[in-house]
């Protein structure tokens, strides 16, 4: 099972398979992890994603975040820059609209985007990963393009959210994919 597409519809529908106790006890699995890692649990300022999918779910973590005082931003489709993101302030008062895939992010409001070199860290989504640190997203190449030269910057850490089971043998990559330094499931804290 090599082909993408193959992968990416066989790992969905593992995650779209979980019970709401099972999406429920993930995300407080996942807070337990921050919770013990010093550079995760000190940003003041990280990007977060809403659940779509059967993705993991970070809302109990953004509230986490909230709780310590940090600022949380979500990921907007450019309006006009294809297939880059735009990351807004995220409160409980935003108002959400769904985007051209159907997943809920703050309305555009120019006055609420942080310039991507101001986040600590990017948690982000992903269908497939493997022990390598190999990343397989939706197919869009969004966070392939924001996450595209992080090392070499001042800029955002990535930190991959996944459940168990979105792990596999070996991800086929392509030059543009950017491998994670750092990923969290339920079960485990994977650092590369
Ligand atoms: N840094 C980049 N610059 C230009 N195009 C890119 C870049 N990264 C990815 N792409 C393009 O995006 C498309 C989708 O890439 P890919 O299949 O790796 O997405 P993905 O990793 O599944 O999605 P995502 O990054 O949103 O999670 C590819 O056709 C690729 O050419
Ligand atoms: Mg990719």
């Amino acid at each position: 099972m090599t082909d993408r597409l193959t992968l990416r519809r066989h790992i969905r529908h593992c995650r779209n398979q979980l019970s709401t106790q099972q999406q429920n006890d993930a995300a407080q699995a996942v807070i337990d992890h921050v919770r013990r890692a010093d550079h995760l649990s000190s940003a003041r300022a990280v990007a977060l994603y809403l659940a779509n999918d059967g993705e993991l779910d970070p809302h109990p973590l953004i509230e986490w975040y909230w709780s310590r005082g940090s600022r949380v931003y979500l990921p907007v489709l450019h309006p006009f820059s294809p297939g880059h993101l735009l990351f807004l302030h995220y409160t409980p008062d935003t108002p959400l609209q769904a985007n051209r895939f159907g997943i809920p992010e703050p309305r555009l409001d120019s006055r609420l985007i942080l310039p991507k070199s101001e986040l600590e860290l990017i948690f982000t989504p992903l269908v497939a990963f493997d022990a390598q640190g190999n990343r397989m997203g939706m197919g869009g190449g969004f966070y392939d393009r924001t996450l595209a030269g992080w090392r070499n910057g001042p800029g955002p850490q990535p930190v991959g959210l996944a459940h168990n089971c979105q792990q596999v043998d070996s991800i086929p990559v392509d030059s543009w994919d950017v491998p994670l330094p750092e990923l969290i499931t339920p079960g485990r804290h994977w650092r590369w």
